[in-house]
Order: C-alpha cells, then structure tokens, then sequence
C-alpha cells in the first residue's frame, strides 16, 4: 500500500485541491487504484502512460503532473470566458478530475520482467471504465466519475460537463506532446 505521504510527494498538486472531503477522497481513490494493479512505493514510479510508442520515456506520474499544471495554467487563462458566457468552470472539479482521469491506468497496465505491459483486464476495462469504477466505490461525486468515464473516446457520445471537456482537450494535447516524434507500435 502506498502511503497518503507518498502520493503527496509523487504527486503534489492534490494540494491544488481546495476542498479537503475531496482531496481525500481523490487520494483514497488514487490509492486503491494503485493498490488494485499491484504497484507499490518501489515500482509505481514505472507506470506507463503508453505502451504503444516505441520509446516512451514518459511515466504515468509524469503525465498526470503535466495534465494537472497544464489545467491550472490554462484555467486561470481561459476561465473568464465560461464564467463570461454563464458557464463558469468549476476549479476543484478540474483539478480533481485531472489528477484522477487517468487512475484506471494502474490497472491498464502491469510489469511483466519488469517492462511495462498491458494486464489481462485491459481489453475488456479501458482505463477510462476501470478508472470511473473506482472512483465511485471510492465516493467521489457523479461530475467526477463522469470526466473519468469520459475523458477518452469512450465518451465521444456521453453527456460531459464543461470541465470534462477542458480536461480532455489538455490531456490530449499533452500526451500528444509527450510522444511526439515517436513511433507507434503495431
Ligand atoms: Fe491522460
């Protein structure tokens, strides 16, 4: 089990999150995913974002760290416009929901001799399935299960809330960024 302490050290923008119910919640959740794929304090630092660029140096840690930066950056930059329109965007919901769209990945994946793979459940749970399923049994509200549920193609035809949108559009263009000039596998 990785400790509440280490997440905040992997992972320091769960202090972006103003609401403290919420934050635990988004550890708690953070936690039984990592607990679930079997990564602990010593290999959790391998997780992948991709195993299907040759090349990938980039982590899942790494990834999320960029997605949630990227979203405080872009929040404090756009969100006048929503807000502007009467649509205002909620912060805590994108932050929180940045820093867990890609939970379900713990499970995606799993080291076999130490490389990074897909496990068996990986066809059958999407990260964006597996990671909306924990983060209900872990209590986080419906706009949060929903922008994880949806945050990848699997939610082309979902209702999604404007957060849901802005998270996916950063999170794209950042993993784009991030296997940018690599090749894809397969
Ligand atoms: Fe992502």
């Amino acid at each position: 089990m990785i400790r509440a302490d280490k997440w905040m050290e992997l992972l320091p923008e769960f202090a972006e999150i103003g609401d403290p119910a919420l934050r635990e919640l988004a550890l708690k959740a953070t936690g039984a995913a990592a607990e679930k794929g079997g990564w602990t304090e010593e290999t959790v630092e391998l997780a992948p974002v991709t195993v299907s660029y040759s090349g990938c140096r980039c982590s899942l840690i790494e990834h999320v760290r960029k997605v949630v930066q990227t979203c405080i950056a872009d929040y404090s930059l756009l969100s006048g416009f929503f807000a502007r329109n009467g649509r205002p965007l909620d912060r805590d919901l994108v932050v929180c929901g940045a820093l867990l769209h890609d939970i379900g990945k713990f499970t995606e994946f799993t080291l076999r001799e130490g490389e990074p793979v897909h496990s068996e459940s990986a066809a059958l749970l999407r990260h964006p399935l597996s990671g909306a399923i924990i983060a209900a049994e872990a209590g986080l509200p419906d706009a949060v299960v929903n922008l994880i549920a949806t945050h990848s193609f699997e939610g082309d035809r979902s209702v999604r809330t404007g957060e849901a949108d802005f998270v996916r559009a950063v999170d794209e263009f950042v993993f784009k960024c991030s296997v940018a000039g690599l090749e894809k596998k397969g």
